[in-house]
C-alpha cells in the first residue's frame, strides 16, 4: 500500500529547519506484514528529542529513514500470534525478542537482536517493509511512526487499554518506558530515597512520575525553563531548582540534605551529567539516560 510519512534523506542540514526543511512528507510504499509482524494504523506519535538528534546528526542513523519511534495505533492486519485486528498497541522503540541473553535475564531494554536491527534500520526480522521506487527507506527504531500506517514486529508492540487517549498512549512508546524504566528497573528506586532529576522533557517528567509512584523523597526537579519547574512541583516534586543559577548543584545537595542518593540525567548533555554526578551523595548512584553526542 502507499502511505504518507515524514522522511529524512540527509542529516545535519543547517538550522533553522523552517528554511532547510530536513523532513519531507512523502508517499512511500509499505509492504504487507511478514510472519511475526503487524500492520498498524497510527493514531498518534510523539516527538522525542532522539528524533531531533537524527535530524541534526548528533546520533547518526542510516539514511533515508522514515522517522518517529514513539507511537500508538490500532492493529489492522496481524501475522503474529497474540495480536488481532482491533487491538490497540503502544509501539515501543526497542524490540524485545524475548529469548536472547539480556531478554532472558529480565533486561529486555538491552535486547541484542533488537539493538542490531535498530542499528541497521530494519525490523526485528531483518526485513525492510518501506521503499520508494527501487530504494529502501529505513525503519526508525522499528517503528517509523510519523506516517498514517506502519508495519512493525510484534516484539515492538505492547497491547494497551483502548480507552487511553492516543496522545498519551503514544508516550508509552518511548518517554514513559525510558523515564519510568530508568527509575523502576535500572535504579530500582525505593520509597524514602532522595532523588534529583536533571531535565524535565518527556523523559524527565516521566522519571519524575516514576519517582512519585515509588514514593521517593525528597524529589528535586532541575531544568532551565521556569514553566517546567512549576509543572514538576504540580506533579509531585518536593523542590525545584533553576539550572541557570550558578549554585544549582549546591541547591540540589542542600535540598537532599547532602546529596541525592539517586541522580538522573535526562537532558542529553555531558555538562549536565557532570552536575548530576556532583549532586550525587557519596555511595549514591548517578543514572545516565540522556543521549549527548557520542
Ligand atoms: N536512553 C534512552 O533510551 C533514551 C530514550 C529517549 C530519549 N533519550 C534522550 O533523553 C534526552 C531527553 O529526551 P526528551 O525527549 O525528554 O528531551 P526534551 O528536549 O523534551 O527535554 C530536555 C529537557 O532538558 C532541559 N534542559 C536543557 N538544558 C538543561 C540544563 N542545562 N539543565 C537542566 N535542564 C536542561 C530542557 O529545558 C528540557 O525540558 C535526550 O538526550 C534524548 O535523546 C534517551
Ligand atoms: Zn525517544
Ligand atoms: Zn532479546
Amino acid at each position: 500500500m502507499i502511505v504518507r510519512g515524514a522522511v529524512l534523506r540527509e542529516m545535519g542540514l543547517a538550522a533553522p529547519y523552517a528554511e532547510s526543511r530536513p523532513l519531507r512528507v512523502e508517499e512511500v510504499e509499505l509492504a504487507p506484514p511478514g510472519p511475526g509482524e503487524l500492520l498498524v494504523r497510527i493514531r498518534a506519535a510523539g516527538l522525542c528529542h532522539s528524533d531531533l538528534s537524527v535530524i541534526d546528526g548528533s546520533r547518526p542513523r542510516v539514511m533515508p529513514m522514515l522517522l518517529g519511534h514513539e507511537a500508538t495505533g490500532e492493529v489492522v492486519e496481524s501475522s503474529a500470534a497474540g495480536f488481532a485486528p482491533g487491538d490497540v498497541v503502544a509501539c515501543a522503540f526497542v524490540p524485545a525478542c524475548g529469548t536472547c541473553g539480556p531478554c532472558a535475564s529480565g533486561r529486555p531494554a538491552l535486547c541484542e537482536p533488537g539493538a542490531a536491527a535498530n542499528t541497521t534500520g530494519a525490523l526485528l526480522t531483518g526485513a525492510h517493509r518501506l521503499s520508494a521506487g527501487s530504494s529502501i527507506v529505513h525503519h526508525h527504531l522499528g517503528i517509523s511512526g510519523f506516517a498514517d500506517h506502519a508495519v512493525i514486529s510484534a516484539h515492538s508492540a505492547v497491547k494497551i487499554d483502548p480507552a487511553l487517549p492516543p496522545q498519551i498512549a503514544a508516550l508509552f512508546g518511548c518517554a514513559v518506558l525510558t523515564g519510568v524504566g530508568a527509575v523502576v528497573n535500572t535504579a530500582r528506586l525505593r520509597a524514602g530515597r532522595s532523588t534529583a532529576i536533571f531535565g524535565l522533557g518527556g523523559v524527565g517528567l516521566s522519571a519524575l512520575l516514576g519517582a512519585v509512584l515509588v514514593g521517593a523523597h525528597p524529589i528535586v526537579a532541575v531544568d532551565v525553563v521556569p514553566a517546567k519547574l512549576r509543572l514538576a512541583l504540580d506533579l509531585g516534586a518536593t523542590a525545584a531548582v533553576d539550572a541557570r543559577a550558578p549554585d544549582a548543584v549546591d541547591q540540589v545537595r542542600e535540598a537532599t540534605a547532602g546529596g541525592a542518593e539517586y541522580a538522573f540525567e535526562t537532558v542529553g548533555s555531558a555538562k549536565v551529567l557532570e552536575q548530576a554526578y556532583a549532586a550525587t551523595r557519596r555511595g549514591g548512584t548517578t543514572i545516565t539516560v540522556g543521549l549527548p553526542h557520542p
